[in-house]
């Protein structure tokens, strides 16, 4: 009971943002699957198994199309698979990548952060995400407008469900329709909540930080705060800032029971209720990537082959689009960046910053003070997270 509490406010899933009031998606399909079909009732007649007489349907249908298509089947194998594909899809991965040696990897994305550098600034604009313009009427949101008073030179925009809609339509539809079609029908806000800031982050930059936030520092400030603790680096080397939620690397302090048991998958976590980046950053690209592969093999193992008929546990929550994944694509991104394997060490005990590539990773207390366990305490904090009450005292 106490780890899933401690699991959910960690999480923010008590926000009200990731509750489910999309209920209704859960039993989508359960009257369909109820409803027996004209065919089923004559297979019942013929006493065939419905899963046998498909199957030699099925193959029978095989062999005819193959035959049909024989004379046409060199030319296709000939075009291959890649002609097949949507070529101006984003969020694909690149089967040219694979084959690459590491140091062409670490030279292409070095390219590429370049030209994010040279692109775009940090935007100056603030998103939040929420169902309707009208805040939740809790003490925990009182907090959103130190956002506006602390940054008024920054653009605030608050994502409604209707507006957040529009927003991931009006810029993925065209070239990533399917990426559109999950935002809709993912059986769990929470799922399209958490996929919403990697688009918005992605397409438009700048900070995306969850409701329950507050800001401490005006966020002009942040970067040159954190490179204060690292000489030689520049703002211009810097396209995209994480922060840590979790560094409990010491196994005598805490057990492999106490990581698993709190909701982690490693004993280093990053933060995404918070993330703040220039536009169009491989990681955000990558991580959307990920999300939309992985469901899409979920997909395919269903009964029915729908997305209504996902049943995500909340450890499956957190591996497809929360924070487990968010840290491996992290990991994997600095590891090609810096064409070698960075160890979870080289994370652990961050003072102020530290750098890999074009990433910052920032100490556990700008981001996520007062969390007893990884050591960040709340002097010089950027922010503030608000659900995290229980954690406190925890050890
Ligand atoms: C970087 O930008 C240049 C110019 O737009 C482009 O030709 C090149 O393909 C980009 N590099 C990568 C790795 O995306
Ligand atoms: C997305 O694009 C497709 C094809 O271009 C179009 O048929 C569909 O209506 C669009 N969807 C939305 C929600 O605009
Ligand atoms: C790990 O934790 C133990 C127990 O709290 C402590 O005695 C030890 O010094 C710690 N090790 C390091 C490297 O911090």
């Amino acid at each position: 009971m106490l780890p899933d509490i401690r699991k959910d406010v960690f999480r923010g899933l008590s926000s009200p943002v990731y509750r489910s009031y999309h209920d209704e998606y859960d039993d989508k399909d359960s009257s369909l699957k109820r409803s027996s079909s004209p065919l089923s009732n004559f297979l019942g007649i013929l006493r065939l198994p419905r899963r046998h007489t498909a199957v030699a349907a099925l193959n029978t249908l095989l062999l005819i199309l193959f035959f049909y298509n024989l004379p046409s089947i060199p030319t296709f194998l000939r075009s291959g698979p890649s002609a097949m594909a949507k070529s101006n899809a984003l969020f694909s991965s690149n089967p040219a990548e694979l084959t690459m040696l590491p140091s062409e990897r670490q030279a292409r994305l070095i390219e590429k952060a370049r030209n994010v550098s040279a692109s775009s600034p940090f935007p100056k604009k603030i998103w939040q995400t929420w169902k309707t313009i009208a805040l939740p009427d809790d003490d925990n949101y009182k907090f959103t407008s130190s956002w506006q008073k602390k940054n008024p030179t920054h653009e605030y925009e608050l994502l409604t469900d209707a507006t957040a809609e529009r927003y991931v339509i009006d810029n993925f539809n065209e070239t990533d329709p399917y990426i559109v079609e999950l935002y809709r029908t993912f059986p769990k806000r929470i799922l399209a909540a958490d996929l919403l800031r990697y688009l918005v982050v992605y397409r438009s930059g700048g900070l995306y930080t969850d409701l329950d936030t507050e800001c401490k520092m005006p966020i002009d400030r942040w970067m040159d705060e954190s490179l204060t603790h690292l000489p030689g680096v520049e703002a211009s080397d810097i396209n995209v800032v994480i922060g840590m939620e979790l560094d409990v690397l010491n196994r005598t302090r805490w057990s492999d029971d106490w990581v698993r048991n709190c909701g982690f998958s490693q004993r280093i976590q990053f933060i995404q209720w918070t993330i703040w980046a220039r536009p169009g950053h491989e990681i955000l690209r990558r991580m959307i990537t990920s999300v939309q592969e992985t469901v899409r093999a979920d997909i395919a193992l269903t009964s029915t082959k729908t997305i209504s008929a996902l049943r995500y546990t909340p450890n499956d929550i957190l591996d497809r689009t929360g924070p487990w994944r968010w840290t491996r694509v992290i990991q994997r991104y600095v590891d090609e960046i810096e064409g070698r394997t960075v160890s979870i060490e080289e994370f652990g005990d961050i003072r102020g910053a530290r750098r890999f590539g074009d990433v910052l990773f920032l100490s556990g207390g700008r981001w996520s003070p007062g969390l007893a366990h990884s050591g960040s305490d709340q002097t010089d904090s950027f922010l503030a997270h608000h659900f995290r009450g229980s954690w406190k005292g925890d050890k």
